[in-house]
């Protein structure tokens, strides 16, 4: 039995997918549709990131990094909405020196291990939950009732993010390539790490979204949950 079997009577939606295939846009709303809670785990890690730099520390010393990702009071609401200390700090995970510094920090084993424990309970105290991240169908549920990786071409992802940051106060207005090359950067971060690597579970079902409006995405998504619930 795998470790995720400690939630039992968990139901969980996984989505999995590199940056910018449109992962918290369709988790949020495929949440809302099926009233399950919203589980963002790549802003646990800008989380944990954005405390680093906070407090001065390397993003690359995994020493300090995984002592503060251990110690850090972090919450998930079930909305999505990230507390540290209490204090809520979800504006502040989307900058762009939390974006460079992230895949780093994702990178640490024990950061991960602590991250994975949060999702978990996560579940545990949720019951049913939309996921979304890089490992949620192959390593945090491996038994997930449902699977979903999403992706979309680079030239298209890159323009999505773009939409994106040119709204994020202090962001700056990059161009298309310029986008596309930090968005290679990262998945290549995220898809060659020892731990946890990004990939699609086996049992995945695989949804290319390039030419796919956000609605037709829910929809396809609502669907492969409907027909996975009722087997
Ligand atoms: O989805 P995002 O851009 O907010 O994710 C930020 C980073 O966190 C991403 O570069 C990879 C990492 N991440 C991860 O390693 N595992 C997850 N389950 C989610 C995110």
């Amino acid at each position: 039995m795998s470790e995720s079997a400690e939630t039992p009577s968990s139901e969980v939606l996984a989505i999995d997918g590199p940056a910018g295939a449109g992962k918290s846009t369709i988790a949020r709303r495929v949440a809302d549709r099926l009233g399950w809670a919203y589980l963002d785990t790549g802003a646990m890690y800008r989380a944990v990131t954005r405390e680093a730099l906070d407090r001065g520390l390397e993003p690359g010393d995994a020493a300090a990094v995984a002592a503060l990702a251990s110690d850090l009071d972090l919450v998930l609401a079930p909305d999505g909405r990230v507390t540290v200390g209490g204090a809520d700090v979800t504006a502040r995970l989307r900058s762009p020196e939390v974006t460079e510094a992230v895949s780093t920090v994702a990178a640490i084993p024990a950061v991960r291990d602590v991250m994975v424990r949060h999702q978990r309970r996560f579940a545990r105290e949720n019951g049913r939950i939309v996921a979304e991240g890089r490992d949620i169908g192959t390593v945090v549920f491996p038994d997930a009732r449902v699977k979903v990786w999403l992706d979309a071409d680079p030239e298209e992802r890159a323009r999505r993010r773009l939409a994106e940051t040119a709204r994020a106060p202090g962001s700056d207005p990059a161009d298309l390539q310029a986008m596309k090359a930090r968005l290679e950067r990262r998945d290549r971060l995220d898809s060659t790490r020892a731990v946890a690597p990004l990939k699609p579970a086996d049992d995945a079902r695989r949804i290319n979204t390039t030419a796919m409006t956000p609605d037709e995405v829910v929809e396809a998504v609502l669907t492969t949950v409907q027909s996975a619930l009722s087997t």
